[in-house]
């Protein structure tokens, strides 16, 4: 009797809410903060497409490369035992792993070249940094998919910011 007693309370100590709120509370934090500094550099840039802010190489140059180191880090971030509440990140990533992972590596991809072409910008924004209006997206959107580093830097902009929009329309929690 005395024994069960002693073991009911060893288990609820190991499932307790102390466990629960330790290293998994760290991961959750750490990852809403890269997210937040996704979004900080995803809008400067398209701000300075956008001409509401003023278009700095170095600074197109530094929001790319937090994108890309951000992106790059993306599915380390969401590991077993730290989805679902309080967090936004839904449990279903867990049993969609492949699909989550193929998403955090397409916006990496973007992110990468859109990185390389950010260390290669030129004093202001050229032509050939703007979407082409149609001959890359929509026509032929499997050949420009192919090799994102023939896309101009605003056209990989707009599809890094769709697969945020993918991601979180699956595996994040609607906001309240
Ligand atoms: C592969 C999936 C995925 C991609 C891609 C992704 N996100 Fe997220 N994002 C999530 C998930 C899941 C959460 C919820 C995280 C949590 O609460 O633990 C989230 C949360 C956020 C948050 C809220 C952070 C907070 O403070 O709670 C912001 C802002 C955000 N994402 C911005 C972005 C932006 C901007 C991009 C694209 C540049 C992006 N995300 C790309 C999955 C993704």
């Amino acid at each position: 009797m005395r024994s069960r007693i002693i073991l009911r309370a060893v288990l609820l100590a190991l499932a307790g809410p102390s466990l629960a709120a330790g290293p998994g509370d760290t991961i959750v934090a750490a990852r809403q903060a890269s997210m937040k500094e996704m979004a900080a550099a995803a809008r400067a840039i398209a701000e300075m497409f956008d001409g509401k802010r003023a278009y700095e190489p170095a600074a197109f140059k530094a929001a790319a490369d937090t994108l890309s180191a951000r992106a790059g880090g993306l599915t380390g971030e969401f590991p077993q035992g730290t989805l679902g509440a309080p967090s936004a990140a839904r449990p279903e990533i867990d049993q969609a792993r492949p699909e989550f992972e193929a998403l955090a590596r397409h916006i990496g991809r973007l992110a990468d070249a859109l990185a390389i072409k950010a260390g290669n910008a030129p004093p202001g924004i050229t032509a050939d940094m703007r979407m082409d209006g149609g001959s890359l997206l929509g026509k032929r959107p499997g050949a420009a998919e192919a090799d994102p580093a023939r896309m101009p830097a605003e056209h990989l902009l707009h599809l890094i910011l769709q697969d945020c929009t993918s991601c979180h329309s699956k595996f994040r929690q609607k906001q309240q």
